[in-house]
């Protein structure tokens, strides 16, 4: 066994006990607040120290290289530490999407997740990868609607265990599957899948050339890849000092090494050998409703009183409230020490994000749909 193989099985065993330690056996039979609340204080400790080890407010050439070496542990801990608040304030499908007028927030969710579905041309019986599943939300909604296998690679212990989880629960455990594994390294063989997409995952990527070779691999000739890819767009002037902490707070609070552009990624496709059928930047329709609206104090864009809740929680209002009971509870001892400088990584993602959004400088859905050519060229 070569010594990358003999690290990265280490690797893996050490995660997959810590996510015992620190999250319990009885994982996904808890969520949000009651799952927050039971974790083991000092493993919880220990997961914020890690994710933080690295968003210490510098953005020099040698911070950033040792961010993206360490981009395993640093997502690993980050997904840690922040999956029960996903949970809490988005549900189970952890990505942006676009507005309809008169639309419901979680409709609005599953139909990003089904247009991507569309665009890659999921059929019934297809064997399909998910690159970065998060906890199995648009797996879930993908794999009902089309009659697609799908395989959820998720290098998050706590998220594939709760995805697995929900599967069962919502008896779809025939159609799905989540498996640990590093979307730069995958364990599958060669032309494995009919189609593979990913959403808001591969930007977590050191290099997209690393991930996006993986899926060519994986992929069957003749087969489809399509993203929501993060990106930062050409209005983005990485010497600009404005653009860069915008970009720097996105990287915070979301725990993504380094933030590319759309043409960085375009070409990464490319360079890997795939064929792009599509670059559509979503973000970039004149929408009455912005895709960021649910983190702003924005009430006028609220489209139907079930998403008063959601819209509370998630914004500007909502976001100080739960920091401040956050710290409270860390202060009489019920939540874990540093919940609370969690909750001000993820206060300062969502300033990103939205500063991002309102200056056009960022979307969190460039959407490629990429073909991998029956022969090599
Ligand atoms: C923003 S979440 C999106 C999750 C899911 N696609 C969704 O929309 O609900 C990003 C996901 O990418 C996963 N991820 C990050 N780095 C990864 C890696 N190196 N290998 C596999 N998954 C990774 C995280 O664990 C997380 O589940």
């Amino acid at each position: 066994m070569s010594s990358t193989l003999e690290d990265t099985s280490t690797l893996r065993q050490r995660q997959a006990q810590f996510t015992k330690e620190l999250h319990g056996e009885d994982i996904g039979a808890k969520s949000g607040f009651a799952a927050f609340i039971s974790k083991n204080k000092s493993a919880q400790k220990e997961a914020v120290a890690k994710y933080l080890k690295h968003w210490d407010g510098k953005t020099d050439q040698e911070a950033e290289k040792r961010r993206l070496e360490d981009y395993n542990e640093g997502t690993h801990s980050y997904y840690n530490v922040v999956t029960d608040f996903y949970e809490y304030g988005w549900g189970s499908s952890f990505h942006f999407c676009r507005f309809y007028k008169g639309e419901n927030f979680y409709a609005a969710v599953a139909r990003h997740e089904l247009y991507l579905a569309y665009k890659s041309n999921i059929q019934e019986g297809d064997l399909v990868l998910d690159v970065g599943c998060g906890v199995g939300g648009p797996a879930r909604e993908i794999a009902r609607f089309t009659g697609a296998h799908v395989i959820g690679l998720n290098n998050n212990d706590y998220q594939v265990a709760k995805a697995n989880w929900n599967a069962k629960k919502y008896r779809l455990e025939d159609q799905l599957e989540f498996v640990k594994g590093d979307f730069m390294q995958m364990e599958f063989q060669d032309a494995t899948f009919d189609k593979v997409y990913a959403i808001e995952a591969t930007c977590h990527a050191p290099k997209l050339e690393g991930v996006y070779s993986e899926i060519y691999r994986v992929l069957k000739p003749g087969g489809t890849f399509a993203v929501y890819e993060w990106v930062m767009t050409d209005k983005y002037d990485e010497s600009n000092p404005e653009h860069r902490r915008i970009a720097y707070e996105i990287e915070v609070g979301d725990g993504i090494p380094k933030m590319f552009t759309a043409d960085v990624a375009r070409n990464a496709l490319k360079s890997v050998g795939f064929e792009v059928q599509l670059a559509d930047d979503l973000a970039d329709n004149n929408d009455e409703i912005p895709w960021y609206y649910p983190l702003t104090g924005d009430w006028k864009y609220i489209q139907t009183l079930s998403d008063l809740a959601t819209f509370f929680r998630t914004s500007y209002f909502g976001r100080k409230f739960t920091t401040f009971m956050v710290w409270l509870m860390e202060l009489v001892g019920i939540a874990p020490k540093g919940s609370t400088q969690v909750t001000n990584a993820l206060e300062e993602a969502a300033v990103g994000l939205v500063a991002g959004g309102r200056a056009k400088l960022f979307t969190p859905m460039m959407l490629f749909v990429a073909t991998k050519p029956q022969k090599k060229k």
